[in-house]
């Protein structure tokens, strides 16, 4: 397989970040609302920190994934592509660049001012924040309204996929399929 995109489809790099961080994200999206479920402490306090740890990692994945494609060329939709639809696929596109990386940035904001910022073993990753309430308050405002922007933007994205699968038929999602 190669490791580069080419005109008709994505190469194994760009596959890897796809596939990676739709299981990522799916996990992250369950775990956030299972957290507000937990009455054991102890329990909560292992499952926040592995949501923390992963959402850091989330972020990471996203900066590398945003200059792999920069340095890539982006396969062309097929030519039987409505003008609404190519609109609707890079509004998409572009949104979920922004949303999964203001999403793990806000939560690391509000865990660091609160002073409780991912802990990789004994590692603790917070940035340099002052406790400070009203801000952290925002930042969990932001990512739990963030939470169901991800989901609307999943929904349409796989809608999308399996229009193209089972409708139009062009193969659009098995360019990014391995
Ligand atoms: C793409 C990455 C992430 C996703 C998809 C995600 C998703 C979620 C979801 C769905 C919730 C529950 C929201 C609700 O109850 O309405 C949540 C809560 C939370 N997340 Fe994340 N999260 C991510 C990254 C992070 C990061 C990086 C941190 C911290 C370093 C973090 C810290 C928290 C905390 C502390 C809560 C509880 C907030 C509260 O008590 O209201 N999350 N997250």
């Amino acid at each position: 397989m190669a490791i580069w995109n080419t005109s008709a489809k994505y190469g194994a790099v760009a596959k890897f970040f796809h596939w990676v961080l739709a299981v990522l994200i799916l996990l992250m999206l369950c775990l956030g609302f299972y957290m507000g479920t937990i009455s054991d402490k102890v329990l909560k306090g292992v499952i926040v920190n592995l949501h923390k740890c992963l959402g850091l990692i989330i972020l990471a994945l996203m900066i590398l994934r945003g200059i792999w494609a920069l340095c890539n060329v982006r396969p062309a939709m097929p030519t039987n592509t409505r003008w609404w639809e190519r609109r609707l696929e890079r509004l998409v596109h572009y949104s979920f660049y922004v949303v999964l990386i203001a999403m793990p940035l806000v939560g690391w904001i509000g865990a660091s001012s609160a002073g409780k910022p991912p802990r990789y073993g004994t590692l603790a990753l917070g940035l340099p924040l002052a406790q400070n309430e009203r801000l952290i308050d925002l930042a969990f405002e932001t990512h739990n309204f963030l939470a169901g922007v991800i989901i609307v933007l999943i929904s349409i994205h796989i809608g999308a996929a399996f229009f193209h699968y089972f409708f139009k038929k062009d193969r659009v999602l098995q360019r990014m399929w391995f």
